[in-house]
């Protein structure tokens, strides 16, 4: 209804600038807003007062012209000239029943309907590193980025998910010596459990052992080279590692499979051309003995444009080249029409240089967009970096586990009856639910503070609050199953129950605002607003006892109102439950 709106007034503007009374060239930011108070309508906007002064007339005369220049629209009954020149539109109630028969006629697309233009989009998250644990950190890329991909999904976009997971580097070499000695010392299939521990051991003996690093470095050079049996242990490192995290991701529901495994050593191959290309267009220079990039847009302390090294005087390559090449990649060979990469914020950087060298070299064009949706830190308690309570790091594992004890006990106080294979459904649902709900629901370009007594909880804009809510309504539903008259029509009355009517007529809203901006949190502010005007009007608006039409439109009411939850939990992917 908001978008409706601000395509009318845009028109409007349009219309205006044709007759000369506003300059053509300006562009004024349309603002619409909901209102609080319905006497003023339900939605309203400052443009008049934005258009006055440029166009010299007093901001009510400017609302008045506006309005004359607006079309008409069913969806709007009335609108009006407010205070010093606000303009306030009245929805028209019938526009509103209407919209609310096609959102239940939809089902459970809930009137979200599929963009007109679908896009090629690139979703690079997760990305964990090969013979490292999942860290914290990779949990807020899988769920943010995850949550983000549904949502364009679902609205009908093409979207390719892109796992860059670290697959490639000069580490490799001592990985696979030591891989190597464990195989010989145990003959047996390899054991490599504890991730953790098998890469701080083999950078131990890589560090103490001159020989193991002799064959190390050997290693490195065979792999680049790709020798047979490099190979064969490398693929082995990468598929264990991802064998783990695969377990992982199911247990998070999240939507990544092996086929989406784009790792660096993909564009690996493509990096002696990447480089061939820079010198050739000037923009890679040797620098004592380097390939350097030297950017103007990066200056450092003296002033001076900062060079970017994409080879190394020993003809290595570094992190950056491989993202350029892979901006190609997603380019040229993925078609990419957009790239959302949800990575840690202190890759800002990194990121804008490989980006600026891309388009420079001419691989991504300006109707390419590039985007770094990025993300602060975990932290605990104290405010420092999220580790053990002996300083380690926090195995993403482990950290699940733990999470879904805790909401185990505390269904178990709220409910002791509970058989233990119910609660055990219910607590992994609830358990992983608030650990992912409590990262997508803050905005994520902030640090977030990772506290277990604010997310397994029912107070509050948790996940087990949101399902709760979902279940509610659920069972409240489960009880009428069958009873409903969809034929009735909705008898919008009661100050409460238009509240939640607007609120539900915003989810299309929510859904876009996530696909277009990559913030979860917004999706989880709106689903929270929408349970607690349900519990509302719940509260306000007695269903059971009412007389059969409100009835009906009341149960209709509570019917979109499960079905938007349950959407939108889902493309958050939240799991709901109908008996908790
Ligand atoms: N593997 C990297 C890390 O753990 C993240 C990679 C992100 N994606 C990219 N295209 N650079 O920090």
């Amino acid at each position: 209804m908001k978008e409706l709106i601000e395509q009318l007034l845009s028109t409007a503007v349009s219309s205006l600038q044709q007759q000369g009374v506003i300059a053509s060239d300006v562009t004024p930011r349309i603002q619409v807003d909901r209102t609080r108070d319905p006497t003023h309508g339900d939605f309203a906007t400052n443009l008049a007062m934005l258009l006055a002064k440029g166009a010299g007339k007093p901001p009510r005369d400017m609302a008045a012209l506006l309005i004359a220049a607006l079309p008409p629209h069913a969806a709007v009954a009335k609108v009006e000239i407010a205070g010093p020149g606000f303009i306030n539109l009245f929805a028209a109630s019938d526009f509103q029943s209407q919209q609310l028969e096609a959102m239940l006629a939809d089902g459970e697309r809930a009137g979200v309907t599929p963009v007109s233009q679908p896009q090629t989009i690139v979703v690079d998250y997760s990305a964990p590193n090969v013979a490292k644990e999942m860290a914290v950190h990779h949990i807020r890329s899988t769920v943010i980025g995850d949550a983000v991909t549904r949502t364009l999904e679902f609205l009908g976009h093409k979207v390719i998910r892109a796992n860059h997971i670290g697959d490639w580097g000069t580490q490799f070499g001592m990985l696979i010596a030591y891989l190597e000695k464990m195989e010989n010392e145990h003959a047996s299939d390899l054991q490599l459990a504890d991730l953790e521990a098998f890469y701080r051991e083999a950078k131990k003996h890589y560090d103490d052992d001159a020989a193991f690093a002799e064959r190390a470095r050997a290693y490195v050079v065979k792999l680049q080279g790709g020798d047979d049996y490099c190979l064969t242990m490398w693929r082995k490192l990468v598929a264990v590692t991802m064998e783990q995290n695969q377990r992982i991701y199911d247990r998070l529901s999240v939507s990544l499979s092996n086929a989406d495994i784009m790792g660096e050593s993909l564009y690996n191959p493509l990096l002696p051309q990447v480089v061939a290309d820079l010198k050739a267009q000037g923009l890679a220079v040797e620098d004592d003995g380097a390939q350097v990039v030297f950017l103007d847009e990066f200056k450092g302390k003296d002033g001076e444009a900062r060079g970017v090294i994409v080879q190394k005087r020993d003809g290595g390559y570094l992190y950056t080249t491989s993202d350029i090449a892979c901006a190609k990649y997603r380019v040229e060979t993925l078609g990419a029409e957009r790239v959302l990469y949800f990575i840690d914020s202190r890759q800002a950087e990194h990121l804008q240089q490989a980006w600026t060298i891309a388009r420079k070299a001419g691989y991504v064009p300006a109707s390419v967009s590039l985007e770094h949706h990025a993300f602060g830190m975990m932290l605990g308690k104290d405010g420092r970096p999220f580790k053990t309570r002996s300083g380690g790091t926090v195995k993403l594992a482990d950290l699940l586990g733990e999470a879904v004890e805790r909401a185990g006990s505390l269904i178990r106080s709220k409910n002791p009856e509970i058989s233990d294979s119910e609660l055990a459904t219910i607590a992994e649902a609830v358990g992983i639910g608030a650990v992912k709900y409590a990262d997508l629901s803050k905005n994520r370009t902030t640090d977030y503070i990772f506290d277990w007594d604010n997310m397994i909880t029912f107070e509050g804009n948790t996940a087990p609050y949101m399902q709760y809510a979902y279940t509610r309504v659920a069972s409240l539903l489960a009880r009428h199953a069958g009873a409903i008259d969809m034929a009735a029509p909705f008898a919008i009355e009661h100050e409460r129950e238009q509240e939640l009517v607007t609120q539900l007529l915003a989810f299309n809203d929510a859904v876009q605002s996530v696909a277009a901006k990559g913030m979860p949190h917004l999706m989880c502010a709106y689903l929270y607003e929408l349970a607690g005007r349900f519990s509302s009007f719940y509260e306000a608006c007695p269903i059971l006892s009412a007389e059969a039409t409100v009835k009906a439109s009341r149960l209709k009411l509570a019917l979109l109102t499960a079905r938007v939850l349950k959407r939108g939990l889902g493309l958050l992917g939240i799991h709901t439950l109908e008996k908790m």
